[in-house]
Parts: C-alpha cells; sequence; structure tokens
C-alpha cells in the first residue's frame, strides 16, 4: 500500500468485524430463524414497488444466466427466475433457504439451484455454474474482506455487477446507537456504507454507475408484546433491566396508530453497477 493512501478494504473489515463483534448473536441466528425470514418476506411482498423498479433496471433477456448472492426468501432470485433462462441463487441461512425454496416449489419454478454457503466460502469454479450475465448481491454484502468478495463476483461474471447496499446509518442502526450505551455501556459501532464500497472499487480500478433511492416500509406487530419479542432478540437482551430499558425505549420510538404498533423503518439505499472490462 502506498504510503499514506487509505485502505478502504482495511476500513471496510474493521467496521464489519465491529458491527458482527456487538451482534454476535444476531448474526448468527437472524435469517437461519423462520419467523425472522417469514416477516421479512411477508414485509417485501407488501412493499413491492421498490422490488418492481429494481426489476426494471436490470439488464434481463430471456436467455440471461443470473447469480443472486445472498438471495434470501426470493424476493428478487423467483421474479428473475420468471424472466429469465436459469438463475442460481447463494443462500447460507437456513431459514431464509428454506422459505426461497417453498416459494420456488409453490410458484413452480424449475430453472432455480440453490448453493447453501456463504460467499466467502464458496469456491467460484467448484461450486457454481458460471459464468453468470449478471451477478447481483442485495443488501446481502455482510462480508468480512469486501475486495475478496468483488473480486469473486467478477470471476463469476461474464458482464454485469449489481450491488445493492447502504448510504447513511439504517433506522435499526440508530435504534443501536441509542441503545447501545444504557444496554452495555458501549458505545455502537456502525457497519460500512457506501462511501467504503465505492472507495475499495475505485482502488481495484472499477469506476461504477451509482445511483441513490430511499427504501420505506414498516415493521408491522400485533400487540406491545409481539414487538418485544422481535426487538428483544435483534437487541440480544438477556436481563430484566435491559429489557426495561429497551420496553420504554421502544414504547416513546414505535409508532401506535388505530390500535396498531409499527416501527417506521425509511432508509436510502443505493445501487452500484458495472459492466466487468472484457480481457482481449
Ligand atoms: C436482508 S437479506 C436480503 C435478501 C435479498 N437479497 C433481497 O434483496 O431481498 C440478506 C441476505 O443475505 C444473506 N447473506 C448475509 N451475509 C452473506 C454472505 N456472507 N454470503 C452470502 N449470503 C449472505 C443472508 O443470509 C440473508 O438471506
Amino acid at each position: 500500500m502506498e504510503h499514506g493512501k487509505i485502505d478502504w478494504n482495511e476500513i471496510w473489515k474493521e467496521r464489519m468485524a465491529a458491527q458482527h463483534s456487538a451482534n454476535k448473536e444476531v448474526e448468527n441466528n437472524l435469517w437461519n430463524k423462520k419467523d425472522n425470514a417469514e416477516r421479512f418476506w411477508k414485509r417485501t411482498q407488501k412493499f413491492s414497488d421498490r422490488t418492481q423498479l429494481t426489476l426494471e433496471e436490470l439488464p434481463l433477456t430471456p436467455q440471461s444466466r443470473v447469480l443472486d448472492i445472498g438471495a434470501g426468501p426470493g424476493r428478487l432470485s423467483i421474479p428473475i427466475a420468471e424472466r429469465v433462462a436459469h438463475v442460481t441463487a447463494v443462500e447460507p441461512a437456513e431459514g431464509m433457504r428454506n422459505l426461497l425454496l417453498n416459494n420456488v416449489t409453490e410458484k413452480g419454478i424449475t430453472n432455480l439451484d440453490c448453493v447453501s454457503k456463504r460467499w466467502e466460502d464458496l469456491d467460484v469454479e467448484k461450486d457454481l455454474d458460471g459464468p453468470y450475465d449478471i451477478v447481483i448481491a442485495s443488501f446481502s454484502l455482510g462480508m468480512p474482506d469486501i475486495r475478496d468478495a468483488i473480486q469473486k463476483m467478477e470471476q463469476a461474471s461474464s458482464k454485469h455487477v449489481y450491488l445493492y447496499w447502504f448510504a447513511g446509518t439504517s433506522p435499526w442502526e440508530e435504534h443501536s446507537v441509542n441503545l447501545w450505551p444504557y444496554l452495555y455501556g458501549t458505545n455502537y459501532t456502525c457497519g460500512p456504507k457506501c462511501d467504503v464500497l465505492y472507495n475499495v472499487l475505485y482502488d481495484m480500478g472499477i469506476y461504477p454507475d451509482m445511483a441513490v433511492f430511499p427504501m420505506e416500509y414498516t415493521n408491522d406487530f400485533t400487540s406491545m408484546d409481539e414487538a418485544m419479542d422481535f426487538f428483544k432478540s435483534r437487541y440480544t437482551i438477556e436481563t430484566p433491566e435491559q429489557e426495561a430499558i429497551l420496553y420504554n425505549y421502544l414504547r416513546d420510538e414505535l409508532s401506535w396508530e388505530n390500535g396498531s404498533i409499527s416501527e417506521k423503518a425509511d432508509s436510502t439505499r443505493v445501487r452500484i453497477c458495472w459492466e466487468k472490462k472484457q480481457n482481449n
């Protein structure tokens, strides 16, 4: 590394590691849990406008072969499979993967296969049947070394790479920033955002297109008990003291309208895409 030059991949690694260690249990359990996967799926079905816009901006053709990394329950993989020749979904979390496979069966989709590995553990040559015309990683960049991850995406792609990520502090991180000093006596470190990602790409000689867009949704609960269960697992609440802190916080933060309780979770997201340089 050139003297005085910022190593953006190190910054990514540090912020991702800090976020993973603060959220240890959440990281292990969040998408493995059936309830969380189902809640995510329901929410994406309710707020489907954004998915529609994403499908319109992807250069899909009936001949395309698409790789969807961290596919979740198939918010993108499933409608993409209905439009293209083949989709490979990479999904390491059991809860998400089971829901994806149920959704695939329910919709009668036969051109989607699923690889159950984390991207960083996957071997592009051995585990995939590439190359893919379009490689997508949508809100699934929880990867320790983003430069390695991007190199593998380029290896797997014959043309396009589309990443979707966060700009600015997400609403759930704002809650963590507010709660951490009271729950754990420490400050919360937020995960790496699109500024770090852009700089890593730039240093790799990749100059991507970037487009910022809002993503608005609510997390709805039928009772305060249901809300507490959800947030207790999100913030790894273990003691009655922590539970009281969380309860008081949520009572003020959640929105109560016509007897229903919801978390308004508006955030700013970004699409980062480029065409792979062709080797002559
Ligand atoms: C918020 S969901 C997004 C799902 C889907 N891509 C979408 O946009 O609706 C994040 C997904 O990324 C997956 N994921 C997180 N880290 C990953 C990694 N290192 N490798 C592969 N998938 C990962 C999670 O298991 C989860 O299903």
